[in-house]
């Protein structure tokens, strides 16, 4: 009978690797568990702290980034980007919400993914589908489609130089809310959309106020920039599961906070078990099937004690859906006494594939989803507190519409994703200005 952290290798585990190779895995596992730790638990406990806030409705998460990282988007170039562009929407939603925004990257570890079918057939040749950079390669031959365990190592390795940029970036003055507030001006310039500049100058206008003041401290001129990723891979998140030493508690040490994604959430399996062990913060997806019963199990199996920024709930309904399913699992869980926090990600519910072939998502179903979310929470009396995003920094062309009104021609101009289709850098602002003035109604 196996115990604590390792109680998960006896339970029912969708979606895991078929490596094969068990000599070499138990390698990979080895180098994980002497490689030293990513983020550090004082770091989760702050992060906790934060969310808790968001919970209770003073601060407002931003959770964004690429649906699946790669090891070829490893760059400082990217990864550049792609912080510019979740620090540039954050600043317009701390002006929205008049809150502080808690800035947590889909990075630094989002190298695995869930699928719904093992195989992928292009042409009447069928190989194993693609599982993220961690698990296979993208290329659709069967030795790129193999299952190496030796990834794991690598998308620890990635992981790792990624966190150093971000702590490099986000401290050292590149995220200079001056300097972010410029860029901004530069975005909302190209728009001529006449509704963000107002905001923009209204921005404008607090800036150069507190200049005028003086105002000149260290919360203008770093940020806390926190890492997430859907906890999938099961060897690997166990093998970065450390004893805190200051207070025996074991952390995920792979990333600050660790999701559980729509397709691993059963009770009695293993995810959901394993999260259920360690302090981090934790997510769990709820798609639109999600039970009340569910929810309240979750609860009861993830945060017993009711902990404040224990347990983020993401829900992923579509844009039809949630004005629909969403209130009943809201008031469930309000009647739990719990202190969860919702978040809405307004992606995985509103994908569809194009008649030439490209899996996309609209602009407008993005934003009628985030619509929803506010007016669900208004409606009972509860805290939407927070976004949770798929995009980059980049000018792709993978979701259709935004100002740019990508249509489904473009979308063959520059589709680079090797997953879901994500918002490009300006369809990114502008979702930030629409969510912002959301907050603004709130
Ligand atoms: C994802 O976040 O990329 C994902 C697979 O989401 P979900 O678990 O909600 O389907
Ligand atoms: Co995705």
């Amino acid at each position: 009978m196996l115990e604590g952290l390792d109680a998960w290798r006896s339970m029912p585990a969708a979606q895991q690797p078929t490596w094969g190779d068990d000599a070499a895995l138990a390698q990979a596992v080895q180098t994980l568990r002497k490689s030293p730790p990513l983020v550090f638990a004082g770091e989760c406990d702050e992060l906790r702290a934060r969310l808790a806030a968001a919970a209770r409705g003073e601060a407002f998460v931003l959770q964004g980034g690429d649906c699946a990282e790669t090891f070829s988007g490893t760059n400082a170039d990217d990864i550049r980007d792609r912080i510019k562009t979740i620090l540039q929407m954050a600043v317009v939603l701390t002006y929205g919400a008049s809150l502080p925004v808690v800035k947590l990257g889909r990075m630094a570890g989002q190298f695995a993914k869930p699928r719904s079918s093992d195989v992928e057939t292009r042409d009447g040749v069928s190989l194993p589908a693609y599982r993220g950079d961690a698990v296979n390669d993208y290329a659709f031959t069967a030795e790129a489609r193999r299952h190496d365990p030796a990834r794991l190592v690598q998308a620890y390795h990635a992981s790792s130089s990624t966190l150093n940029l971000i702590r490099a970036f986000t401290q050292g003055g590149f995220a200079d809310l001056r300097q972010v507030h410029e860029w901004n001006r530069g975005f909302v310039g190209n728009t001529a959309k006449a509704r963000y500049e107002v905001m923009a100058r209204d921005i404008d206008k607090a800036m150069r106020f507190m200049d005028a003041c003086g105002a000149d401290f260290d919360a203008l001129r770093t940020v806390a920039f926190y890492a997430s990723h859907e906890a999938l891979i099961l060897e690997y998140e166990r093998a970065l599961t450390r004893i805190d030493s200051r207070t025996g508690d074991p952390y995920d040490v792979s990333g600050h906070f660790v999701w559980i994604g729509e397709r691993t959430r059963q009770l009695d399996g293993a995810h959901v078990d394993l999260l259920s062990r360690v302090r981090n913060p934790i997510g769990v997806k709820l798609g639109p099937k999600t039970s009340a019963d569910d929810v309240l199990r979750l609860i009861d199996k993830l945060d017993p004690d009711r902990e404040p920024g224990r347990l983020t709930f993401i829900s992923r309904m579509g844009a039809e859906r949630i004005r629909d399913a969403l209130p009943a699992l809201v008031e469930t869980v309000a009647s739990a006494e719990g202190q969860v926090l919702w978040i809405c990600d307004p992606m995985h519910g509103n994908g569809f594939e194009s008649p030439s072939g490209y899996k996309t998502r609209r602009f407008d179903d993005i934003i009628e989803e985030l619509r929803g979310f506010f007016e669900v929470h208004k409606a009972l009396g509860t805290v939407p507190g927070g976004v949770h995003l798929e995009l980059t920094g980049s000018d792709v062309t993978e979701c259709l519409g935004g100002y740019e009104q990508i249509d489904e021609e473009g979308l063959a101009m520059r589709y680079e994703s090797v997953c879901d289709p994500r918002l490009n850098h300006q369809q990114s602002l502008e979702v930030a200005f629409l969510v912002a003035e959301m907050l603004g109604e709130r």
